[in-house]
């Protein structure tokens, strides 16, 4: 009896610890896009390897026509001057397949003509395994007044519409905080519209429309909102902001990954006053999970001897 739920007890931390470090994610870079020269310049890639998490073990998929492109990596410096002499390593062939097989960070080029130089490259931080850094839960926090844009204000963004989307991406918007929408008087607007017409970019039909910089609009309902200018062309041209708004209680984040470990200690990582940059959950993470395992072991074969 107490023989046998003990081994249930094994088997369910056995298989927790498996899942942790055995998960391994495919990544194919740059999703449809592909690994190409990225039409909005190295933001492409930027932004497509800000959202992904990279742990040891898993694959990085360069989807490429074998001819048109290639895929070098190369050191930091290298990658920062799209300098392809001497690469790491070259790849002609695609798709090309890579297994990230350490913890530091990587760099990846294109080689053929300029296609580095106008953006055909990614750098990737590669983590330890263990439980992925599930998304950091938001403190409590008092509102927060956003600048739309940050430096560049609320304009045509030079880059398109990845200016806005991007900006948008980390963000949390909870009620109660403030869009400050900063522009010139009489060259931009901002108009607040549907979801239907931020897609379609039709912008006779504007929920509200503000022309006097700055614009400050206050978030008092949760769900998407979207922005974008009623000029000619400006909504076309990447003039446009869809944010999600979340009640500003903690119910935001949906239940993570179910592999928590059943552990007997407590575990700091997770309830840490998170305003601090998390460097730390990459080299603290695996071993409070590792050594708890082996209490747990331990504690199972004193039962049964
Ligand atoms: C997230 O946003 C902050 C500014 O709020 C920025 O400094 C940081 O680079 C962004 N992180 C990513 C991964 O894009
Ligand atoms: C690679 O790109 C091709 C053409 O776009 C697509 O059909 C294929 O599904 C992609 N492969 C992967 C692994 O994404
Ligand atoms: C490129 O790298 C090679 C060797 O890695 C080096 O000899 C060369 O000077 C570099 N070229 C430039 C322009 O930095
Ligand atoms: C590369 O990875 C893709 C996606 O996981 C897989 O379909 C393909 O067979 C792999 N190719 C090689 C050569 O390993
Ligand atoms: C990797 O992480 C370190 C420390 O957080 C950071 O300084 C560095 O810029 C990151 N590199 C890349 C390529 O994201
Ligand atoms: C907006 O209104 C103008 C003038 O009424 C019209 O010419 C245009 O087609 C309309 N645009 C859309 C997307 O409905
Ligand atoms: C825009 O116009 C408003 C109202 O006239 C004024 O208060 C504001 O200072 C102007 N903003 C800029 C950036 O010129
Ligand atoms: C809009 O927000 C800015 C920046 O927080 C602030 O300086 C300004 O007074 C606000 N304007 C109004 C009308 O609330
Ligand atoms: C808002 O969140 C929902 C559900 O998570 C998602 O489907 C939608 O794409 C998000 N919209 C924006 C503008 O981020």
């Amino acid at each position: 009896m107490a023989r046998s739920s003990s081994l249930a007890i094994l088997v369910i931390a056995l298989s927790a610890i498996l899942q942790a470090t055995a998960a391994q994610t495919t990544h194919v870079v740059g999703d449809e896009l592909g690994w190409l020269v990225p039409p909005g310049g190295p933001i492409a890639y930027s932004t497509w390897a800000a959202m992904q998490t990279f742990t040891v073990g898993d694959v990085l998929v360069f989807n490429f026509t074998t001819g048109e492109q290639d895929v070098a990596m190369v050191t930091r410096e290298a990658y920062e001057t799209c300098n392809s002499t001497n690469p790491i390593s070259l790849q002609t062939t695609g798709p090309a397949n890579l297994t990230l097989d350490s913890i530091r960070e990587y760099y990846f080029i294109g080689t053929i003509d300029q296609h580095c130089s106008l953006g055909q490259k990614l750098a990737i931080n590669v983590s330890a395994p263990g439980p992925r850094p599930s998304p950091v839960p938001a403190p409590p926090r008092g509102p927060i007044t956003y600048n739309v844009g940050d430096d560049l204000g609320w304009l045509v963004p030079p880059a398109g519409p990845l200016a806005y989307e991007t900006w948008a991406f980390n963000k949390t918007f909870l009620l109660g905080d403030t869009l400050v929408f900063n522009f010139i008087n009489g060259t931009q607007d901002v108009a607040v519209v549907t979801k239907e017409a931020y897609e379609t970019c039709d912008t006779n039909n504007t929920i509200t429309v503000l022309t006097t910089s700055p614009a400050n609009i206050t978030l008092t309902t949760t769900g998407e909102h979207f922005f974008t200018s009623t000029y000619a062309r400006h909504c076309d041209l990447g003039q446009k902001l869809a944010i999600n708004v979340t009640a500003s209680t903690s119910t935001s984040n949906p239940p993570s990954s179910s592999t928590e470990p059943p552990s007997s200690g407590s575990n700091p990582v997770s309830e840490g006053p998170s305003a601090a940059p998390p460097p730390s959950l990459v080299s603290s993470a695996p071993s409070p999970l590792i050594g708890g395992f082996f209490i747990t072991l331990f504690s199972l074969a004193m039962a049964f001897f």
